[in-house]
């Protein structure tokens, strides 16, 4: 039997002479919301939005996100060839889960490529945002092969675009600092011209794009909670993904495990949306795990699966996405 790395891939697209068929497989994580308040100095957090959010851990830590299950979802969504995670990595951003955080990631990459895009609980002061702690900590995790495209935000070089066989990996920054109880995120017009551009590339357009962000960019609840807790600006990116005639669109930040179908101009996308890797619940949807993509040698979206943690909470079981009839 061939040997994985003795052969290269027919997913160059250039598809080498005798290279080995195999898929191209994405696995998608997200809201780890890796906890560590090692270091931190209590008094301060009375004074901004932190203390709302630690209120709110004390009274469910260690019941709803547990390491035991991120570890196993983590050392399951490794065997991929690139694993994306789409925000909410930190809890409160704290230095301290930033870095548990980055040694988390830094493991992951020894197995596979990583990509990840901010949540809003990664920039969950502006203080964060202002100086630019996601980049600082996750800037290996944010390279592009074309960055004349991205935007030089606080939260980093957006839109980032990773060109891998026959998928075009493009992450968008949603996050943006709220007051307290707001969650809400925003695109903001020169990201989405970039985004505009960037899918106009020929390297790009030729392949399956696969768009990550933390925020749903699709909607069903009433205006006022998207506005609160939606994108804000999800129309507009819808619009701007118009043109693709395939390709994923994965998000996170609802905690919920679903998928629909977003009809385009030249055919549809596949949006889909993974739940918490840490998340403690007897309901299959919200249980901790992650999803995985296969994509053929011509960029097909030959399989779309999600395994969640057993009973056990030591191994993972394959389950079912549920489907929404329609994304709107
Ligand atoms: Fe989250
Ligand atoms: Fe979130």
């Amino acid at each position: 039997m061939l040997e994985r790395s003795a052969v290269q891939p027919c997913h160059a697209i250039e598809k080498p002479k005798g290279c080995l068929s195999q898929l191209f497989r994405i696995a998608h994580l997200s809201d780890l919301h890796v906890l560590s308040a090692a270091g931190v100095e209590w008094r301060r957090m009375l004074f901004n939005k932190r203390i709302t959010g630690y209120a709110n851990l004390l009274l469910h830590r260690g019941r709803v996100y547990r390491r035991d299950y991120l570890r196993a979802v983590v050392a399951a969504a490794v065997q991929a060839d690139h694993v994306v995670v789409t925000g909410d990595i930190t809890n409160l951003s704290l230095e301290s889960e930033y870095d548990a955080a980055r040694a988390l990631l830094d493991g992951v990459a020894r197995s596979a490529e990583v990509s990840v895009v901010p949540g809003n609980h990664d920039i969950y002061l502006p203080a964060i945002h202002h100086e630019r702690r996601f980049p600082h900590h996750f800037a290996a995790f944010l390279h592009s092969d074309l960055p004349q495209f991205a935007r030089d935000l606080p939260a980093g070089p957006f839109p980032y675009v990773k060109l891998r066989g026959p998928v075009a990996i493009i992450g968008l920054s949603s996050a943006v600092p709220r007051p307290p109880f707001v969650s809400a995120g925003y695109l903001g017009h020169a990201q989405l011209a970039a985004l505009a551009d960037l899918l106009a590339h020929a390297e790009v357009a030729r392949r399956t794009s696969v768009v990550l962000i933390h925020h749903p960019p699709v909607d069903a609840r009433w205006p006022i909670v998207r506005l609160r807790d939606g994108l804000v600006d999800a129309a507009s990116l819808r619009r701007t993904l118009q043109g693709l005639a395939r390709g994923l669109v994965l998000y996170g930040h609802t905690h919920v495990r679903v998928r629909c179908r977003l009809p385009t101009a030249f055919g549809s996308l596949d949006v889909i949306s993974a739940s918490g890797a840490a998340l403690d619940s007897s309901d299959d949807a919200v249980r901790a795990g992650f999803n995985r993509y296969g994509f053929d040698d011509d960029g097909r979206i030959a399989s779309v699966e999600a395994h969640v943690i057993d009973p056990s909470g030591q191994g993972l079981r394959a389950t079912a996405i549920t489907e929404r009839r329609s994304c709107l």
